[in-house]
């Protein structure tokens, strides 16, 4: 069990988070004169997810999704497992790789939109795979490589226009979306290939969209690129490497006390699919969600209580500029006080500070009793949260904590107000 009360008390595995709490808010207080939300990941939980996922499908790489929980102190755990790479989409991300020690062979830049400056950069690295998404973009990719002198090594992301059972803004695989390639431009970018003498195909790519329970989509999109992959292999006279399935498996934001693998994609599935395990390709995924999902918690503090006629709201210290999942896509995750004052149950709405009415936390949940400074975990915070972060409200970034062993390390320290402005107070200066 990942969370669990003993006295009242709520523990993550062996953590105690009252007394966590109590030694992060020291430091930040004394230290950076800092009393506000923060970030606290796991390296046990992301270490078992690593561990899951390698093992249950052991013939697969994967390239874990930088942009679901990036800080490069996660990603140093992450170089740990040799059968993981990075999934990048900018040049800050394959940085952040670099930083932590990854090599260009290991990286595979996705993303509709990469920029010229990008492009050289991902060259300069030899990264493994530039993952097309255009034949404009596969033309400057052909034209930077050659002016360079270099070969680019290319996967096409084909979009496989397949729906997969998610929320309407992380759906990525239909014809509509922005990404991937449609059948004609996946004939065309071949001939393209063909006559270059500056890419190299690679692999072919697809992406279904994310938080994604059902394996059924992955099935149907691993017999496409199977066929495709035939067709690459007939048209080019030399098969591709590898096909990947992109990422995208969903967790269960549901429970919170409970064994919450129970409720996952189930990766079995896909392990005992004949195609996947027959397959003559290598296959790779590319993971987020699923690695980074459950290691973290962001905890925030009540300010204010405010009773209406059924419930009450909390008003806490954090809101969508530290977790915009559930304004942006009515996601929810479970909420749990740090420690209970008693059983006395209330239904509360947790809401942020943000000047916006979309800024709920969570609605109409139901929590023991509540006062201010009381300290509340949001779980299942480690994907898409901190990542997703910003400064509306001029309100600066929150620090990130990793518990490690027995101890818990600062990994990214509070932004100050002055490290918020200097960018603007700078700009007209010599
Ligand atoms: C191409 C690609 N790969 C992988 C991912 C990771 O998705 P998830 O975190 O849901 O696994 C994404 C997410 O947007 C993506 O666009």
């Amino acid at each position: 069990m990942y969370f669990c009360y003993k006295n009242d008390v709520l523990f993550w595995l062996e953590a105690d988070l009252n007394k966590l709490c109590l030694e992060i808010e020291t430091l930040l207080e004394n230290k950076y004169r800092y009393n506000g939300p923060y970030y606290v990941y796991h390296a046990d939980i992301l270490r078992k997810r690593l561990q899951l996922t390698a093992k249950t499908l052991p013939k697969s790489r994967f390239f874990y999704s930088v942009k679901s929980l990036s800080n490069i102190h996660i990603l140093k755990i992450i170089k740990e497992y040799e059968n993981f790479g990075l999934d990048v989409v900018s040049e800050g991300e394959i940085l952040r790789g670099i930083l932590a020690d990854f090599e260009g062979k290991d990286i595979v830049f996705a993303g509709v939109g990469k920029k010229r400056s990008e492009i050289i950069f991902g060259l300069e690295k030899n990264i493994k795979s530039f993952h097309v998404e255009s034949i404009e973009e596969l033309k400057k990719i052909a034209e930077i490589a050659l002016s360079l002198g270099k070969t680019a090594s290319v996967a096409l992301r084909v979009n496989p226009n397949i729906e997969a059972d998610t929320h309407e803004y992380i759906k990525t695989g239909l014809d509509e979306n922005k990404f991937g390639l449609s059948s004609n431009e996946f004939t065309l970018a071949l001939e393209i290939i063909r006559e270059s003498s500056s890419l190299n195909l690679n692999g072919l790519q697809t992406h279904l969209g994310s938080q994604i329970k059902d394996s059924k989509p992955y099935k149907d999109a691993l017999a496409l690129l199977v066929n495709l992959a035939g067709i690459v292999k007939e048209k080019l006279s030399k098969p591709v490497d590898y096909l990947s399935l992109g990422g995208g498996f969903g967790i269960d934001y549901e429970s919170s006390l409970k064994d919450i693998t129970a409720n996952d994609f189930s990766l079995k599935e896909i392990a005992d699919y004949e195609l996947y395990k027959n397959s003559e390709y290598q296959i790779d995924f590319e993971p987020g969600r699923f690695i980074s999902g459950y290691s973290g918690i962001l905890v925030s503090k009540v300010l204010y209580l405010k009773e209406k006629k059924d419930f009450i709201i909390a008003v806490v210290d954090s809101g969508m500029t530290d977790l915009i999942r559930p304004a942006l896509y009515k996601a929810k995750h479970p909420i749990l006080t740090v420690k209970k004052r008693n059983e006395a149950k209330a239904i509360y709405d947790i809401a942020g500070p943000i000047c916006e009415s979309s800024d709920y936390l969570a609605k109409k949940i139901e929590l023991t009793e509540l006062k201010q400074n009381d300290r509340l975990a949001v779980l299942h915070c480690g994907a898409y949260a901190s990542t997703m972060g910003s400064n509306y409200n001029s309100r600066p970034l929150a620090p990130e904590f990793l518990i490690e062993e027995d101890k818990v390390i600062l990994i990214r320290k509070p932004q100050s107000l002055d490290e918020m402005l200097t960018l603007e107070i700078s700009a007209n200066k010599a």
